[in-house]
C-alpha cells in the first residue's frame, strides 16, 4: 500500500520528496494539481496542467543501486500496462517517454539522492490524461489519453492503475527478475528509427535496432553497433521510421 499525499498547489512533486525524504517511508507517494516550478529532464521546465496526473514515487530502503539504470524502463512499462488497461495502445519512447500514436504522453524523470551510499531515489511522472490545449511549442509532438479515448478519465484511476502495475514489476526486479524488459522490446517506440545522441561528449548517429537483455539500446552506426544504457546517453533528435 502507499501513503498518497495529494496537494493542490506545490514548487514540483519531486522537490517535496528530495527535501522531506529522510522523514518519510518507501513507497510514499506525492501528487498535486498545480506545480510552480515543474522539472523535465535536462532542465527544462514541465508546464503546467491540471489536466495532467502530476506525481512522484519515494524508493528508499530496498534499493539496488547496480541496476538502477533499469527504472525508468520499469516504469515506462508500468505506464504501458496501465495505458493498455484504459484502452489506450501505446510505446515505450527508450528510456523516459510513453508515447501514444507517436506523441507524446508521459515524461520520467529520475533523480537519486547519494550521500556515501544511494539514499533514495524519486520518479517523477507526468502524464497528459483529459489535456485538450497544448501550448503552441509542444502542440505537435504531445498526446494525451483524453485525445485518444475522446473522453475523460479519473486522474485517481490512472495512478492507481499505475501504482499497481509498478508494484508488481518492482518486486520481481527486486528479486533479480527483470521480465518487464520483454514487455518493454515488444513495444519499443524506437525500433527502426535514425536517432542521434550525445555519447559522452560526442555526437552519434544511426538506426535503432532495438533494446537488448539487458536494457541497453542497440544502435546501428556507421562506425558499427553501438550499445547505449539509459543514463549514459541524451537523445537528441529522432527522425522517421526508415523501411527494412
Ligand atoms: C520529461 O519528460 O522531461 C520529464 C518530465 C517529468 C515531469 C514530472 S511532473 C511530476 C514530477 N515533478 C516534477 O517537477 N517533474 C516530474
Amino acid at each position: 500500500m502507499h501513503r498518497i499525499k495529494r496537494f493542490e498547489t506545490i514548487s514540483s512533486t519531486n522537490d517535496y520528496l528530495k527535501k522531506n525524504y529522510s522523514g518519510l517511508e518507501d513507497g510514499d507517494v506525492v501528487t498535486a494539481n498545480h506545480q510552480t516550478k515543474g522539472r523535465g529532464r535536462n532542465g527544462r521546465t514541465w508546464l503546467d496542467d491540471d489536466s495532467s496526473l502530476l506525481f512522484s514515487v519515494l524508493l528508499k530502503d530496498r534499493l539496488d543501486a547496480k541496476t538502477i539504470s533499469l527504472l525508468p524502463l520499469l516504469t515506462g512499462t508500468a505506464i504501458f500496462l496501465a495505458f493498455k488497461d484504459l484502452g489506450v495502445p501505446s510505446q515505450i519512447k527508450w528510456p523516459n517517454d510513453v508515447m501514444i500514436e507517436g506523441k507524446k504522453s508521459t515524461g520520467i524523470l529520475l533523480e537519486a539522492i547519494t550521500d556515501s551510499k544511494l539514499e533514495a531515489v524519486i520518479i517523477g511522472i507526468g502524464i497528459n490524461v483529459n489535456n485538450t490545449d497544448f501550448d503552441p511549442l509542444i502542440k505537435d509532438k504531445a498526446t494525451s489519453l483524453l485525445s485518444y479515448l475522446g473522453h475523460k478519465t479519473e486522474k485517481s484511476k490512472v495512478l492507481d492503475s499505475f501504482l499497481s502495475h509498478f508494484d508488481i514489476l518492482y518486486g520481481e526486479y527486486l528479486k533479480g527478475n527483470h521480465a518487464f524488459l520483454s514487455i518493454l522490446k515488444a513495444h519499443s517506440f524506437l525500433d527502426g528509427k535514425e536517432v542521434s545522441l550525445n555519447y559522452y561528449g560526442e555526437n552519434r548517429h544511426g538506426r535503432a535496432i532495438g533494446v537488448d537483455d539487458s536494457g541497453q539500446l542497440v544502435i546501428d552506426t556507421a562506425e558499427g553497433p553501438l550499445t547505449v544504457q539509459a543514463g549514459e546517453v541524451t537523445l537528441q533528435s529522432v527522425y522517421q521510421e526508415k523501411s527494412r
